[in-house]
Formats: structure tokens, sequence, C-alpha cells
């Protein structure tokens, strides 16, 4: 296959919220998973498990959603401040993790870690079973920096400082879990949930640093989402519209056909139905930016000249992930183990996110730690770091950088996709090339327009596509970083790259 990479085809930045991360109170995402308690034999630091912390701490996800998922719409975050020993006690039924809820990890311990981390939080405010007051309190707890009651039990729970928290959730996938509702029923919650939404500001010119976003449709349905996004927007369009940044699909690469296909045993027409699977959310997102957009423009002209118009929402991508059928009998909820194959679609969705930036500006990863689509999996005291977690790190090269108009894949040979960006200061390439084949080697011809050096490589793969990494062979896959002249034959503008079957390789160029 010959890909041609121009290094001045450009698209745009790469909002590195594009690498977004998702933790939910489901099965061991948060207890056990990140959170453990000072108490706990497992070694953490002020409760968070360490070893997960580390890893985190390497990755830099800059932007974490959180609680929920469906999870979200029946959490009271009063539940989960103060005082720990003095916490309430509930049931979390939340797909099936069936176990007792302590709320020991709650608003200050999800908001400390992203300050710890560095990342962006995305909060999550429940609708269905919670109140516009309720909601109003938590943004006024985290936010107001004026010494309000609310702001004062902050500071006495440990926190001065407003947390500042931008990003705001209203509502989860209201058309089932969040409420079963209809378009136009979400619309009219939807309107009043924002409406209430304080501002932060102390100058009425100054806009508002809040950013809410809306609930889009369920993206594994092709009738429904087409028609959710556009009586949603044609009922916005009508009247006035409230706060509104964001509008948030989700999509699972569901692998849920066939009893004999686990997230570790499956044939080649089975790696081959995964792999493909994933592809579908370009299609998805690229319709609905149009269907956005072709709603936006129903909007009416304002009638005074103190009002604006709204012209723009930003399409975001609120959960992704593989699900395999397993996942949904599986103790703890949801967990499922991660092959090549999952590393695979981990990486050729983020191509498509990145090669895409133009039309999405955050997602979110479902989920971080012990569910789905996991970068880590823990085990009592053990932790490991799952292929997918290096698919994540190979890439933290792209966040910032300007993505290229890069074929995804060469349509005579459609194993080998790639994705190519050209980093701030245009002296270097990244360019990603994943040999979706499960089975044979290829080699990639890249040909350039200007003078390129390959400087590095580095390689994800494993001698077997069913291997995953346990807790007794915790770094079976793991990316390294390979002498570029074993694999990559250089001659003027063009490259030839052999790559391993089934396998993801970053390749950095150096610009001419
Ligand atoms: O990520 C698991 C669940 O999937 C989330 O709670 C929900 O939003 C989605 O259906």
């Amino acid at each position: 296959m010959t890909v041609y990479i121009d290094p001045f085809k450009t698209i745009g930045r790469i909002d590195p919220k594009l690498h977004g991360q998702f933790i939910e109170f489901l099965g061991e995402c948060i207890d056990e998973g990140l959170w453990v308690g000072e108490d706990s034999f497992i070694e953490n630091e002020n409760g968070y498990r360490k070893d997960v912390l580390d890893a985190l701490r390497a990755l830099e996800p800059p932007l974490i959603r959180w609680p929920g998922g469906c999870y979200a719409d029946t959490y009271h975050w009063r539940d989960g401040i103060g005082l720990q020993e003095e916490r309430a006690t509930t049931f979390n039924e939340n797909f099936a993790t069936y176990e007792l809820d302590d709320h020991h990890f709650g608003t200050d311990e999800f908001l400390r870690l992203c300050e710890t981390l560095g990342a962006e939080p995305w909060i999550n405010i429940n609708m269905l079973s919670g109140s516009v007051a309720e909601m109003k309190d938590w943004m006024e707890y985290c936010n107001r920096e004026q010494p309000t009651d609310l702001a004062n039990e902050r500071a006495r729970n440990g926190h001065p400082r407003p947390y500042n928290v931008k990003y705001w959730g209203i509502g989860n996938e209201v058309w089932a879990g969040g409420g079963t509702m209809t378009p136009q029923t979400y619309l009219d919650e939807y309107r009043r949930f924002a409406s209430a939404m304080p501002s932060f500001t102390t100058d009425v010119f100054e806009p508002s640093p809040m950013y809410a976003i809306a609930c889009g449709p369920d993206g594994n349905k092709p009738r429904e989402r087409v028609a959710w996004t556009q009586d949603f927007f044609r009922g916005l369009a009508q009247y006035r519209q409230p706060r509104i940044n964001g509008y948030d699909l989700h999509f699972y690469n569901w692998n849920i056909d066939s009893d004999q296909d686990t997230p570790t045993e499956f044939d080649e027409a089975g790696w081959d139905s995964v792999i493909h699977g994933c592809l579908e959310l370009e299609d998805i997102l690229r319709d609905q930016w149009r269907l956005i957009n072709d709603g936006l423009a129903l909007i009416h002209e304002p009638e005074a000249s103190m009002d604006s118009k709204l012209g723009h929402v930003d399409l975001i991508i609120g959960e992704w992930g593989n699900w395999h059928k397993t996942a949904f009998t599986a103790r703890p909820a949801l967990r499922q183990q991660v092959t090549m194959r999952d590393a695979i679609t981990t990486a050729l969705t983020l191509d498509l996110l990145q090669r895409n930036c133009d039309k999405v500006s955050m997602a979110c990863n479902a989920q971080t730690i012990n569910v789905l689509n996991s970068l880590l999996l823990t085990d009592g005291d053990k932790t490991i770091l799952t292929p997918n977690y290096d698919v994540f790190m190979m890439y933290k090269a792209h966040r910032g950088a300007t993505a290229l108009d890069v074929p995804r894949c060469d349509p005579a040979d459609g194993s080998v996709y790639t994705f190519a960006s050209v980093s701030e200061d245009g002296s270097e390439l990244l360019v990603n090339l994943t040999n979706a084949h499960m089975n044979d080697a290829v080699e990639a011809e890249l040909k350039l327009p200007c003078k390129a050096w390959a400087d590095s490589m580095w390689i994800l793969c494993s001698n077997d596509p069913h291997d995953c990494n346990t807790v007794d062979s915790p770094d079976l896959i793991r990316a390294r970083k390979i002498d570029v002249d074993s694999v990559v034959r250089q001659s003027g503008g063009m490259l030839t790259v052999s790559l391993r079957p089934a396998s993801v390789s970053t390749l950095r160029l150096r610009l001419g």
C-alpha cells in the first residue's frame, strides 16, 4: 500500500480533550479500581490507589467525565461530601454492580484527582431523580468564589478556592436509562435545567465560563439517531435558546452477536467484524455534524439588537469503546479483558476522532479502569496496564498538533490504516500505521512532497492476537521503541515501512 502525506494539507488542531477518559461508579471502576481509601492494605495516596494514580499521572488525561453514565441519573452529590465516615450509605445497582456504596469518593475526591492530574473535569448532573435546585447547588458548591454558605462548606471540606468546573452534562442517555424521553420532552427539561445554571460572572457583558452539554442521540441506532438530532434541533430553533455549548453522542462498538466470540477467544471473522465495527463512528459523526448545522440554520435572526444568535454547538463523543457480550454477565460488572483486537480499535477510533478534529471537540473512552474498554485492570492489590493504555501513551504527541488530510486507508489494501499530524512548530510528523490484518505482515510505502527522515518508531504487537496482559504476565503486550533502520527503508521522498501483523505503530519523521 502507498500513502501520500502532504504536511501542508491540514485539517485543524487536535484538541487534547479528544483523548478524554470516563470514570463511573460501576463495577470496580472507582471503588477498588481508582479508590481504595486511606485505611486499605493496598498502597494509596490519600485513598487513591498509588499504582493507578502513577499510571494516570504518566498518561496525563486532559479530560475526565464523572460520575456517570447511568449512575449520574440517581446520584445525589450531597451524599458524597463532608467527613467520609459520616457520608450516606446507599446501594449501587448501576449496571449490576450490586454493592454497597459508601460515597467515600465524592465531588472533592474527584475534583482533587483532576487537579493532581491536570485534567479538565466534566461533571454530569442528575436529571432523572435530581432537581434543578440540586444541580444549581452542586455548581455553586464547586465554583462560587464569593463566601456563600455553599462556598464556605467547600472551604470547610478542604478547598477554599473554587474548582472552576467548566463542563457540565445535562442528563445522560435520556433516550434510555436517563428517562426514556423523546427529544421534545428532553428539550423541555433541558431548557429548565440549562436556564438555571449560574453564570459565575460579575459583569453583565462578561461571557460565562460555564459550558452546558446536552444529551445527544444513541449513536448505535441508525434511524433514531438521525430523528433525535433533527427533532431536538428543530425544537431548539423554535423560540429562544437556552445555553447550549456541546451535544454528546455515545457510540459503543457492540460485539454481542456470537456466544463463541469473547474478549479473548475469536476467529478471523470475529476479529474483522470488531475491527470494522469501530469505523462506523466516522460516518456517524460526520452525519451528526451535518444534522447539527442543518438544525442551527433553522434558528431565526434575533429580534433585538442585544439578542445574540446561537450559531455553533460542539459535537462531543462522551462514551466510546468496545463492548463484548460477556461484559453483561461479568463480575465485577462490565469487566472485560483487552487484546490487540481492542488495542487496534482504540487506535482506529483515536485516529478517526483526530481526523475529524474540525467536527468533534471532546471524546471520552469508556471506561478507564476495570470497565469495558479499560486502560487499567486491577485484581486485589495488583494492577496491570492493558494494551489500550499503550495506545493512548503512543498517541500523546498528537495532542495539540495539527491533523493532516491523509487517506484513512488504501482502498486496494483495506487493512492498513493511517493517520498523521504535524507538530506545532512544523518540524515533525507523527504517522500512525495500524496493520489490522490479524495474521499477515505488510509493507507500507509513505510518499512525501519534501525531504523527511525517520527519527524513531514505537510498535505495539504480540505474537498471538489473542494475548492479553494478566497478573501473571503483566507486560506480555507492551509498546516498545524499535530501531528504525530495522523496519524503515528510505530513498528520497519515499519510505518503506515493514509492519507486523495485528500491530499499531507510530513513526516520527523529521522534516527537511
Ligand atoms: O459505560 C457504561 C454505560 O454505558 C454508561 O453508564 C451508560 O451511559 C452507557 O449506556
